[in-house]
């Protein structure tokens, strides 16, 4: 458990920072905040003060009421405390979101708030989460600060790239999610310098990855079908992971109402039938296959030609009938060095016991294992928690939005070793 120093400056990414302080503090983690004076007008630091249970600080000649403790120390006795105390005493300082301006500030050593005369005086790992428009991210004077700042050893947080806080806007520079902000300070204070992530992504570069997401529909007549939960978000974040890691990716989309991820072809499809046949045509060039849909394991025998009428029925019985299962017939046809990755949806104490025999038999490299006991979590949720089973080990990752849980999949892959029997070894 760390002292984190959180620096806030003013945009309006700042309400990510509340959220980050309570999956920090929820972490056991003691934050203390710092905020720059514009950054009041998008968070009050009241809402700091509730989540991280310690007063926030402005300026450089206030005077701190904890004198340099974080929560849970004893305030130092004597006077006088250094108003860069804080800094001094933090195992890492984290400024997020870090603007355009602060970003400038950092660059050339300025100290004209506590925040950025903090940054001055810590010798702790500094990380620096940039948060804002995409045309201020992109212009060569931050981008310029930003390299400054790498060349110094700082660790830039990239942003990522969607929808921004101001209204209408899109592009690169949104805030990484408070999820990636608190994993890659717990990687920094592990003795990290922050170019893990790309290491243990960088087995992707060049690779061929078919991926499929969403859930199937199963015609029942002409308007109905038999369906589920599935929203494609896994899938989708998994292939926009390996696409921003530099593979070529094609994404087998069952029923899914969500954007392309930049760089990936994505092919639409309904049933199972569908999903099988597309998959099993795509696969013998796939170096690397996720089965992260959910897909129907029966379906109706046969489905009626127009609108089944409710008129003279009391009950209506409809048969169903096997589907392929499309994950036996990818590993049945698997070729040497190729690596195929199912899913497992289970429910309860018993779910890991049911992945892990799931691994044993299917034939698969490795399964991730979704717990969808906690309806807050994986299907059709922004969120999710998984373990990755792989034949030379598990790796549990916590709960966080689920591009961060795809990152985190794909890593796991390659540090369980899954990805050794990759085709070529470069990796
Ligand atoms: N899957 C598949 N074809 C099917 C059903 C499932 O390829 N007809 C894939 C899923 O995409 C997933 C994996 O198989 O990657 C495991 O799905 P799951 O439903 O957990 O497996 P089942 O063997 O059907 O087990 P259960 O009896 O628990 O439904």
């Amino acid at each position: 458990m760390a002292r984190i120093l959180l620096g806030v400056s003013g945009g309006i990414a700042a309400y990510k920072a509340l959220e980050l302080v309570r999956l920090a503090t929820g972490s056991g983690h003691a934050v203390r905040v710092i905020q720059t004076p514009a950054s009041r007008r998008f968070v009050g630091p009241d809402s700091f003060v509730a989540l991280s249970g310690a007063p926030v600080l402005f300026f450089e000649d206030e005077a701190d009421p904890l004198r340099g403790a974080y929560p849970g120390e004893e305030p130092a006795g004597e006077l006088p405390i250094s108003h860069l105390a804080l800094a001094e005493r933090a195992d890492l300082y984290l400024i997020a979101p870090a603007t355009a301006n602060t970003i400038a500030k950092l660059a050339h050593g300025f100290a004209d708030n506590l925040l950025t005369a903090a940054a001055l005086a810590c010798r702790a790992p500094l990380l620096v989460a940039p948060a804002m428009n995409e045309r201020m991210y992109l212009h060569p004077a931050t981008q310029q600060a930003l390299s400054q700042l790498k060349a110094r050893g700082v660790q830039v947080i990239a942003p990522g790239r969607g929808r921004l806080a101001s209204r209408g806007e899109e592009g690169w520079g949104r805030l990484a999610e408070p999820g990636e902000l608190l994993a890659r300070c717990e990687q920094a204070l592990a003795g990290g310098d922050g170019h893990e992530h790309e290491r243990s992504l960088a087995w992707l570069r060049g690779r061929r990855v078919l991926v499929s997401a969403g859930g199937t529909r199963e015609p029942i007549d002409a308007v109905r079908f038999l369906g589920n939960r599935s929203s494609g978000r896994m899938g989708y974040a998994l292939a926009g992971a390996a696409s921003r890691a530099g593979a070529e990716v094609m994404l087998v989309s069952a029923n899914a109402q969500l954007p392309a991820p930049a760089g990936v072809r994505v092919l639409a499809v309904q049933s199972a039938a569908d999903l099988e046949r597309e998959m099993i045509a795509a696969s013998p060039s796939a170096d690397l296959i996720m089965m992260a849909a959910a897909v129907a394991d029966f379906r109706p025998r046969e489905p009626a030609d127009g609108k089944i009428k409710r008129a003279g029925r009391k009950r209506l019985t409809i048969e169903l009938e096997r589907t392929g299962d499309i994950l036996a017939q990818l590993v049945g046809a698997r070729r040497a060095g190729q690596l195929i990755v199912g899913f497992a949806a289970e429910h309860g104490e018993a779910g890991i016991l049911e992945a892990r025999r799931k691994l044993k038999e299917k034939g698969v490299d490795a399964i991730v294992y979704n717990d969808i006991a906690d309806p807050t979590l994986g299907f059709d949720a922004e969120e999710n928690a998984v373990t990755v089973l792989a034949h030379e080990g598990e790796r549990r990752l916590a709960r966080a939005p689920k591009p961060t849980i795809a990152e985190g999949i794909l890593t796991a892959l390659h540090e369980l070793g899954a990805t050794r029997q990759l085709a070529d070894t470069s990796a």
